[in-house]
């Protein structure tokens, strides 16, 4: 019922709860109702006693919806909450349960959002500048925050390009959403001058060799203009980038569309897929950088990109690739001298979101466990 009258009152005209009951065929007490459980989730509905009822302003949360409207198999199934502890462990559970490869998570706000690497992943908040503890409907949150189920038919060591691919797919969508060009830093931190927008999260769940599922969990900073101290400086929003609000379902539905098509390419092309255009896209190639992989600290010159996803660094005792490992992004390399860099044709043009300058934060860490039921979960 609630739907019915939403939808009675989409066109925005103003209509009595007589004509609502009459048209839907029910009480004007249940549209009464209706238009209360409304209210109660931030829809804004004038009522004037005589003239009747008349939707004044739609809240900003995410409409599930609307997210999967134009994909085949992406988001057929759609988990959405308004608060949820971490959307990957949400989609992790239900990859254990069996749910169907596209099945998405999404929410409002996280209590316990995870990053790569072990640390935390902010929210975003409200955007106000203070919560409100008791309201009767939650605040719209001004992330997105999702996570995307997997099931490749893949062996694990062909998975690292999934990031790549997650990458690309979310660089398409902003640009569609958003109009905003953000550059990919190894190999999937999405900068805009340095600053943080968004970042990916790829986990594996695979047995004896075999991948049961990957979990893709993606969180971009969309409509947040206040910080914690920590992130002031390092993290910026869609919003401060493109001077407006973007619609997160928008960002949501084109995520999955851009997401599935690259996906599909993958599975038929193999990595050449979204090879070029993550190429094209990055801005860690060229730059000097500091590698931390779990067995050493390397310093050395991105010249490429290996056939699986691994990092090229020349280094004084030549070209090594590395498959994980937490990077920082040092000044441009010198063009004098990177014969390799030349050589390999990946020399980028500038990316509008330009390299980082200063050595910064961590970036990236390839880290696997095995658990009790010889199940290996991992970030890829
Ligand atoms: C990073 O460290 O850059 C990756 C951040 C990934 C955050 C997203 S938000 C949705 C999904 N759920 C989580 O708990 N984490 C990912």
């Amino acid at each position: 019922m609630k739907e019915k009258v939403l939808n009675g009152l989409r066109d925005g005209r103003t209509i009595s709860g007589a004509d609502l009951a009459q048209e839907f065929g029910v009480s004007r007490n249940m549209v009464w109702k209706a238009v209360e459980r409304l209210r109660r989730e931030g829809y804004t509905i004038g009522g004037t006693p005589r003239r009747g009822y008349r939707l004044l302003a739609v809240p900003d949360l995410i409409r599930p919806e609307e997210i999967a409207t134009a994909t085949g198999f992406f988001g057929r199934q759609v988990h959405y909450s308004w608060t949820i502890g971490s959307t990957n462990n949400v989609a992790k559970k239900l990859g254990m349960d069996g749910a169907p490869e596209g099945t998405v998570v999404v929410a409002e706000r996280q209590t316990a959002g995870r990053g790569r690497l072990g640390r935390t992943w902010w929210d975003g908040g409200t955007g106000e500048i203070r919560e409100v503890k008791e309201a009767a409907t939650p605040p719209a949150g001004t992330s997105l925050l999702l996570s995307l189920l997997l099931r490749p038919s893949l062996p694990p060591g062909e998975l690292v390009s999934l990031t790549l691919l997650a990458a690309v797919a979310v660089s398409r969508a902003v640009e569609r959403t958003a109009g905003v060009s953000l550059g990919i830093k190894w190999p999937n931190d999405f900068l805009w001058r340095e600053r943080k927008v968004a970042g990916i999260i790829s986990e594996m769940v695979a047995e004896a060799e075999t991948v049961a599922f990957v979990v893709l969990g993606i969180g971009i900073n969309v409509n947040g203009r206040t910080w914690p101290t920590e992130l002031v400086g390092k993290a910026t929003s869609l919003l401060e980038v493109c001077g407006k609000k973007v619609d997160r379902t928008n960002l949501a539905r084109a995520v999955l569309e851009e997401a599935e098509r690259a996906y599909l390419a993958f599975m038929r092309e193999g990595p050449a897929a979204i090879r070029e255009e993550w190429l094209a896209r990055n801005v860690t190639i060229g730059c000097r950088v500091a590698l931390q992989t779990p067995r050493e600290r390397v310093e050395g010159t991105a010249v490429g990109l290996g056939d699986d996803g691994s990092l090229l660094l020349k280094l004084t005792g030549g070209v090594r690739a590395f498959a994980c490992g937490e990077v920082t992004c040092g000044r441009e390399a010198e063009p004098a001298g990177e014969g390799h860099r030349e050589e390999s044709g990946e020399r980028r043009e500038g990316n509008p979101a330009g390299p980082e300058r200063q050595w910064s934060r961590r970036t990236t860490l390839e880290r696997s466990e095995r658990d009790p039921n010889n199940t290996v979960n991992g970030e890829l």
